[in-house]
C-alpha cells in the first residue's frame, strides 16, 4: 500500500483524500453501505474490486462510479476459488457481505454460514494472500439491548438474534486473527445507517425508508410495539467514511470501534420527524413487536473520534431530507417504490 498516515495530523476528510494507488476488495459492495464505501474509495483514487452475489445488492447501486477503477465480481463469499482470485494484489479487504436480521429469523443456519463461517474463511484467505489489512464490518446488534447508554465498546455483548450472534462470531474470529497471528485487523460496529440506496423493500426494508415512503404516499406509518424503542441513526456517508478510515489509520489496528452518532431517538419521535420533513400530517398505527427486537441502542463514538477522526456530521432531520430528495430525484413513482412494501417483513 502506498499511503499509511497517522490520523492525528489530519482531519478525517483531509487524510482519507490521500488514498491513491490503493487496491481494496469490498465484499457486499453492491449493497447499501458497501456501494457508498466504494464511491468514497474511487472518488479518492483507489481501485476497488467488489464481490457481491446480488442477493440483496444491485449493480445499479454502483452506477456513476468510474468503471476503470471499480470491477464488480458477481460471486458468493463462500466460494473459495472466486475469493482467492478477487484478493490478488489487494491492500485492504473491507468485509461487509452479510445476510440481515430478518433473514436470520427464518434461516438461522444460512445466516450463520454467510455471516460467521465465511468471515473465518475470508480471514484465513486474506492472511495467506498477503492482504495488508482486514476490516470487518460488524453491527451494534452484537450488544443486544442497552444496559447503559451511551454504549462504549466495553458494553456487554448479549445479542438477541441469530444475526447479532453471527456478527459477534465474525468479530471474535477477526480479533482472534490479530491476537494469534498479529494480523492487522479492525472491527467496526456501525449503528443503524440510513440514506440513499437504503432498503425499503421486502424483508430487507428498514424503518426510515419505509416510514418516509409511506408518509410521502399518505399511508399510515406502522410502529412495531409501543414506539418507545430507541435507535442511533447515522447517515450513510458518515458510516462509510468511518469504515474507510478503519482501513487506513494505523492506530485502529487491533481495535473494535463503534460508528454511531451518539444521539438516539425513539421510533415514535422518528415518525414525527419524518412527518415534519414531508410537511404533512402523519397517521401512526401500532402492530405486534418484532421478535428479538432490541429496545435501546445509542453509541458512545468517542473511540472512533480519537482513532479515526470520525464525526457524524449529518443530523437525522437533514439526512431524512437528503434521502427524500434522492427518492424524488430518482423519478421512480411512489407506487413502484412501494410495490414490494411488506408491513410485517419477517417470518419467524
Ligand atoms: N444498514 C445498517 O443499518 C447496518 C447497521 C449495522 C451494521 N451493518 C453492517 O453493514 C454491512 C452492510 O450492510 P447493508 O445495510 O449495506 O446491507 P446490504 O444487504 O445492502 O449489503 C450486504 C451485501 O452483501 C451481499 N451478500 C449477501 N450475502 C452474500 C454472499 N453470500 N456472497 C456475496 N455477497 C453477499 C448482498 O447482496 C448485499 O449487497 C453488513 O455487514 C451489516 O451487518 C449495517
Amino acid at each position: 500500500m502506498k499511503t499509511r498516515l497517522q490520523p492525528s495530523a489530519f482531519s478525517l476528510q483531509t487524510w482519507i483524500s490521500f488514498v491513491t494507488n490503493f487496491r481494496s476488495l469490498v465484499t457486499g459492495g453492491a449493497g447499501f453501505i458497501g456501494s457508498e464505501l466504494v464511491r468514497q474509495l474511487v472518488d479518492r483514487g483507489a481501485d476497488v474490486v467488489v464481490v457481491d452475489n446480488l442477493v440483496n445488492g444491485r449493480p445499479e447501486n454502483l452506477e456513476g462510479i468510474d468503471p476503470a477503477r471499480c470491477r464488480l465480481v458477481v460471486a458468493d463469499v463462500r466460494d473459495g476459488a472466486a475469493m482467492a482470485d478477487a484478493m490478488a494484489g489487494v491492500d485492504v479487504v473491507f468485509h461487509l457481505a452479510c445476510l440481515g436480521v430478518r433473514h436470520s429469523l427464518h434461516s438461522p443456519r444460512e445466516n450463520h454460514d454467510v455471516n460467521a463461517t465465511a468471515t473465518l474463511d475470508l480471514l484465513s484467505r486474506a492472511r495467506t494472500a498477503g492482504v495488508g489489512r482486514f476490516v470487518y464490518v460488524s453491527s451494534s446488534e452484537v450488544y443486544g439491548t442497552a444496559r447503559r447508554v451511551p454504549m462504549d465498546e466495553t458494553h456487554a455483548t448479549f445479542p438477541t438474534t441469530v444475526y447479532g450472534a453471527s456478527k459477534l462470531a465474525g468479530e471474535c474470529y477477526t480479533r482472534a486473527f490479530h491476537a494469534t497471528y498479529e494480523y492487522a485487523t479492525v472491527v467496526v460496529r456501525p449503528f443503524n445507517a440510513f440514506g440513499p440506496r437504503c432498503h425499503h423493500e421486502g424483508d430487507s426494508g428498514e424503518v426510515i425508508p419505509k416510514f418516509l415512503l409511506r408518509a410521502l404516499a399518505g399511508r399510515p406509518l406502522i410502529v412495531f410495539g409501543d414506539g418507545t424503542q430507541t435507535r442511533d441513526f447515522t447517515f450513510v456517508s458518515d458510516t462509510a467514511a468511518g469504515i474507510l478510515a478503519a482501513g487506513l489509520a494505523d492506530a485502529a489496528v487491533g481495535h473494535t470501534i463503534n460508528l454511531g452518532s451518539g444521539r438516539s431517538v425513539s421510533i415514535e419521535a422518528l415518525a414525527h420527524t419524518i412527518g415534519r420533513v414531508v410537511g404533512r400530517p402523519i397517521e401512526i398505527a401500532h402492530d405486534e413487536p418484532r421478535p428479538g427486537d432490541v429496545h435501546d441502542l445509542c453509541a458512545d463514538a468517542s473511540k472512533a473520534a480519537s482513532l479515526l477522526r470520525f464525526t457524524s456530521s449529518v443530523t437525522l432531520e437533514d439526512g431524512i431530507r437528503r434521502l427524500q430528495a434522492w427518492y424524488l430525484a430518482s423519478g421512480t413513482p411512489l407506487e413502484t417504490l412501494l410495490a414490494n412494501d411488506r408491513v410485517r417483513n419477517w417470518v419467524a
